[in-house]
């Protein structure tokens, strides 16, 4: 399509393209789909998420969210389709991404401390080895910084397995923000935090994400504490995907489309998203969060 003109006389004047709009976006999906163990996981994945925007991966339990945060560090090939990230092959661009895995807990009698988890993802490839004396200087200016940016001053030198789960997701927050990555990918970093931090987390990605250009995919069980704040959203489920701003993914019509079935989107006086009617995952699917079936009905969106 070409640019509009708009004629002002005898001038044609013509929309300046900036250097940004060549910039290849940070993440772009075109048709991948993913089978493990004969079976498609999903299909027809098409996507695309530019630096400075904060995009959502949601979907029921064993849907694929997990797998599909691999294919992006280029860990799980692809049956069908194409990643690019940040303008090259899924797993060239690794150097470039921060990667917070799905939750690992810290066991309580762990002695390492806080700023050292920090430090790991600044020499990381080095641990243990020493530093020369101006690189360490510099490693640790980072770690401090990294600590501020996350607001873990007041406890970064406390033993980790010693901290609450808002403190340990911040410090592996600021983890993955230590090499300066332009992507940050984080699986369920809202999950086991209670509602206050899972708000205060959510708030604080969303900071980073506006205020150093780092684009964000976040993997979520609940959208409601990002919502404020996402761009686009991929919802993965029965094998297939959806994506797009939320305000046209997540809708009864686009989820009932997606699902097969009659699916009911309900927003609520103070402004969260339900979704309800969506089908059990299948029993094979382990299910972290099993409990009442009206928590399932919930699913993705349920108030917690
Ligand atoms: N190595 C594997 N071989 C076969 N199936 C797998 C493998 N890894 C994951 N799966 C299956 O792929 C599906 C998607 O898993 P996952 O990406 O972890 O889902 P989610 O993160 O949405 O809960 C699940 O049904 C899971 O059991
Ligand atoms: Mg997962």
């Amino acid at each position: 399509m070409s640019a509009p003109r708009a004629r002002r006389g005898n001038l044609a004047v013509v929309p300046v393209t900036t250097r940004e709009d060549y910039a290849p976006p940070a993440v772009d999906i075109e048709g991948a789909a993913v089978r493990l163990g004969g079976r498609t996981v999903w299909s027809s994945v098409t996507a695309s998420i530019r630096a400075g925007e904060f995009a959502a991966i949601l979907g029921p339990n064993g849907s694929g969210k997990s797998t599909l945060v691999r294919a992006l560090l280029g860990l799980q090939p692809l049956a069908a389709g194409r990643i690019q990230v940040l303008g090259r092959p899924a797993g060239e661009a690794r150097a470039e991404i921060g990667y917070l895995p799905q939750r690992r807990a810290f066991d309580s009698s762990l002695r390492i401390r806080g700023l050292d988890v920090v430090r790991l993802g600044v020499d990381g490839h080095r641990w243990g080895l020493p530093m020369p004396g101006r690189r360490s200087r510099a490693a640790a200016a980072r770690v401090a910084e990294v600590i501020e940016l996350v607001g873990a001053q007041g406890y970064a030198h406390r033993p980790i397995g010693r901290l609450s789960g808002g403190e340990q997701q911040r410090l592996l927050i600021a983890q993955a923000l230590a090499p300066r990555p332009r992507l940050l990918l984080l699986d369920e970093p809202l999950d086991s935090l209670d509602l206050t931090n899972q708000s205060a987390v959510a708030g604080l990605v969303a900071g980073i994400c506006r205020d150093q250009g780092v684009a964000v995919v976040m993997v979520a069980h609940d959208v409601n504490p990002i919502l404020p704040y996402l761009d686009q959203v991929i919802y993965l489920a029965e094998g297939a995907a959806v994506s797009g701003p939320p305000a046209e993914v997540i809708t009864s019509a686009s989820l009932s489309r997606l699902y097969g079935t009659p699916v009911e989107v309900l927003s609520t006086s103070d402004g969260r998203l339900v979704v309800v009617g969506q089908p059990e995952p299948p029993a094979h699917h382990s299910d972290r969060h099993a409990g009442t079936s009206a928590a399932r009905a919930a699913g993705a969106h349920g108030p917690h």
